[in-house]
């Protein structure tokens, strides 16, 4: 259990701290966030992450307030007023608060919170998960932005069909998943992920760097025909690593196989998170 957040630069008990009922990211859904881990005291990959909240921040008109280094500054405070050892911190950004509910002040409200573990069920990594297809692209899919609104109104049906998350599709492209990004080994035994609509995922960016030097890669739009001929297919985010798919809607994709490339990949992603994390030491 964690206690502690920064709200405005200012360290504050996570059970009391509040944000005022005028924030435009409460009334009109205008904020940003990222979210990054924490291993052994230490935030994984922190100036990737803190360059997409930049970014996200910038493409969204709002300001951020902090340089990169100060945003640094305050994750290490979190870390060490929570002693915490391993886990998620969320950096969120919002509109402010507004006088006339839409107008933005121009001051924007950061919050950098700790988050605990996520731990899967190891069945996830060994037999791959279920993902349900649904026809929609985000808004902005290049900005982090708070609205995950799409796969909450999913969540009846991934527990009634038994799938853990859903996949973005639009007029036969896939592009990522709810908070994943999506690839495939595909029938020439290329990896693939999309180009378009989607988030530059971090782990996404680490995956293409260490797969690079092992096999072909390519960044290209995917199609649901392009996954119906896969021999393979896998989500990577930063709380999954790189998570076999086994199943999208009634497609069975790999199973026989036991996804021997998504089970390497995820190996040699987890010893460049233990290698990052031991060259800070
Ligand atoms: C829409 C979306 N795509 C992809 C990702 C994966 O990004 P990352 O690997 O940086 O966690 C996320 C992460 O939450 C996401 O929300």
């Amino acid at each position: 259990m964690f206690n502690y957040c920064l709200f405005n630069n200012q360290i504050q008990t996570i059970a009391t701290a509040s944000i005022g009922l005028s924030d435009l990211g409460l009334l009109r859904g205008y904020g940003i966030f990222d979210f990054l881990p924490v291993v052994n005291g230490q935030p994984i990959f922190v100036d990737d992450y803190i360059q997409r909240f930049t970014s996200s921040a910038s493409q969204m008109n709002l300001e951020v307030g902090y340089s990169n280094d100060e945003i640094k500054t305050m994750i290490a405070k979190v870390i060490s007023s929570n002693e915490m050892e391993s886990g998620y911190m969320r950096l969120l950004l919002t509109g402010g608060y507004s006088d006339n509910g839409f107008s933005p002040s121009g001051q924007t409200n950061i919050m950098i919170l700790p988050v605990a573990l996520v731990n899967y069920p190891s069945t996830y990594y060994s037999d791959g998960v279920k993902l349900l297809s649904t026809e929609y692209i985000r808004e902005f899919p290049q900005i982090k932005s708070i609205n995950y609104v799409k796969v909450l109104l999913e969540q009846k049906r991934l527990k009634q069909e038994g799938a853990q998350d859903v996949l973005f599709t639009l007029n036969g492209k896939i592009s990522e998943s709810s908070r994943s990004n999506f690839f495939i080994i595909n029938a020439d035994g290329e990896l693939q992920t999309s180009e378009t609509g989607v988030l530059a995922g971090i782990t996404r960016k680490k995956v293409l760097e260490i797969a690079s030097k092992i096999m072909p890669v390519s960044v290209k739009d995917i199609t649901l025909d392009d996954l119906g001929q896969a021999k393979e297919a896998f989500l990577t985010s930063t709380t999954k690593g790189v998570m076999p798919v086994a199943q999208v809607d009634d497609l069975q994709i790999g199973i026989d196989s036991g996804f021997p490339i998504c089970k390497e990949l995820q190996t040699s992603f987890l010893k460049l998170v233990q290698s990052y994390q031991e060259a800070l030491i």
